[in-house]
């Protein structure tokens, strides 16, 4: 989803050359960008690095791309239709670059299609996959000298993305990418092959970020990665994913450290110590399962059986502190038998997730799976998601009824229209919906006590 630009200049980190840039960009079309983001917060992350990039060099970000002289698209290939939206986008844009716009195609899309882009679409000038990044002022000189076709689709690289200035879009909630990239090889997955190998940040370097973060009024940031606790601190002090989460809690000024997405196979106890020991750390583990079948789990190649992910949810649940689980699980894998399909719905049960993302499996280009054999048909797939959805609608709702009468810390994020109604999130990333007669609340923590429950949220009232 593109995001409005929503945020003041002063909250920019790191503005050395602020008025100029302004000046510049309003001297010409050509100074101005439109950034749209499909996919995954990797993406949202990686597109806020690069309108930095753009700012930097003297770009202004524009919301539509009527006004703008660069027009880009950071894509996702994850499922099938994520990557046709994207061919369907630019097909709605063919006609810009007879106007005199570049257009260019960054993310997941761009480092699978490759220059098979200029192809399908060829008023398109840029394509650029993320592991290329760290090029892009690079490639932007390169097309503003004229050049007609810029590519960056290199996987090879050993560094991450940094950049010296990051357009944040959200006021309070920092995004911080401290893995990039995934070694593992789940068999239906692209990450590994448009994303490239495991590429971790030095400690040092997020922690100085963070505390220009902290400085910057944020009080809440999210460490991202495909695989966030395989993370492996290229620095001598080798710090520990769990030290790292306790380092990063302990900048002054930050008050909610979160991190997704965890994988089962790395998830170890001292990063559930590490939640209790720190009451900052948020208590919330976004760990997908995929399936609930030890068959399908071979097949997808995931690395551990039902019993070894319910070893961790065991571990996860005698918390000292109660700590939310939800998860992502994709059903019609091919070869997923009804059979294999109820252990998926009983595992449903047995965990009672706080929520969970459901997909039905897509074939992906260069996936092993794209070779197997029994596919289940689309009708299937389509009748198993709405089974699962349907059965954590029941949990959700259960669930979420439980929490009435609860009091829950909530970092303020929303105003209605209608008068008095916030909305915000709870440290366990629940949204809760209150009312407060206060007359500002953003971005402030408040109390609120849970007096309703729908499946996807609460609604409360402020106690002051
Ligand atoms: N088909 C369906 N879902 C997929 N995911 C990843 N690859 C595929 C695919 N080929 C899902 C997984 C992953 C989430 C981000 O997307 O559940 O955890
Ligand atoms: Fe894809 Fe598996 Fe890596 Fe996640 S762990 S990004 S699903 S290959």
């Amino acid at each position: 989803m593109s995001k409005p630009f929503d945020i003041g200049l002063e909250r920019l980190i790191g503005q050395p050359s602020y008025s100029g840039v302004i000046r510049d960009a309003e001297a010409g079309q050509r100074g101005t960008f439109f950034l749209e983001t499909f996919g995954c917060q990797m993406n949202d992350h990686d597109s806020e690095k690069v309108a930095g990039v753009l700012l930097s060099r003297g770009y202004r970000q524009v919301e539509t791309p009527e006004t703008a002289g660069l027009i880009l698209y950071n894509t996702c290939s994850i499922r099938e239709k994520a990557a046709q939206k994207v061919f369907s986008r630019l097909g709605e844009y063919r006609a810009k670059q007879s106007e005199g716009k570049i257009i260019g195609v960054l993310g997941c899309v761009a480092q699978q299609e490759g220059e098979e882009i200029f192809e399908r679409a060829p008023w398109v000038s840029l394509v650029c996959g993320s592991a290329s990044y760290r090029k892009l002022p690079e490639m932007i000189a390169q097309l503003e000298a004229g050049n007609q076709r810029v590519t960056g689709l290199d996987t090879d690289t050993e560094e991450t993305f940094e950049t010296e200035m990051t357009r944040r879009d959200d006021p309070w909630r920092a995004y911080l990418t401290i893995i990039e990239g995934c070694d593992k090889a789940c068999s239906y997955c692209v990450v590994p092959y448009t994303r490239g190998p495991e590429r971790s940040r030095p400690s040092d370097s997020i922690l100085r970020e963070v505390r220009k973060l902290a400085e910057h009024g944020y009080s809440e940031v999210q460490l991202l990665g495909q695989t966030v606790n395989s993370y492996a601190d290229p620095t001598p002090r080798k710090l520990r994913f769990s030290e790292l989460l306790l380092a990063v809690a302990d900048v002054p000024g930050i008050r909610r450290v979160r991190f997704t997405t965890s994988h089962p196979s790395d998830f170890t106890r001292d990063i559930v110590e590490a939640i209790e020991s720190q009451p900052k750390i948020c208590d919330h583990v976004h760990l997908p399962v995929q399936s609930g079948s030890t068959t399908v789990l071979q097949a997808m190649q995931r690395t551990y059986t039902r019993a070894e992910y319910l070893e961790k949810i065991a571990m996860i649940r005698d918390a000292k502190r109660p700590i939310d689980i939800t998860t992502d699980i994709i059903v019609g894998f091919p070869g997923e038998t009804e059979a294999d399909f109820e252990e998926t719905l009983s595992l449903l049960e047995e965990v009672k997730y706080d929520s969970l993302f459901s997909f039905k499996y897509s074939p992906r280009p260069n996936t092993p799976s794209l070779a197997m054999k029994d596919a289940i048909a689309e009708e299937e797939k389509s009748r198993r998601l709405a089974i699962l959805m349907e059965k954590q609608r029941e949990i959700q709702t259960a669930r979420n009824a439980s929490l009435i009468g609860k009091t829950f810390e909530v970092l303020v994020s929303g105003k209605s229209r209608r008068e008095n109604q916030w909305s915000g999130y709870t440290t366990s990333h629940r949204v809760v919906n209150f009312a407060s007669q206060a007359k500002e609340l953003l971005g402030t923590y408040v109390q609120v006590r849970a007096t309703g429950a729908t499946p996807n949220s609460l609604v409360g009232e402020h106690i002051v």
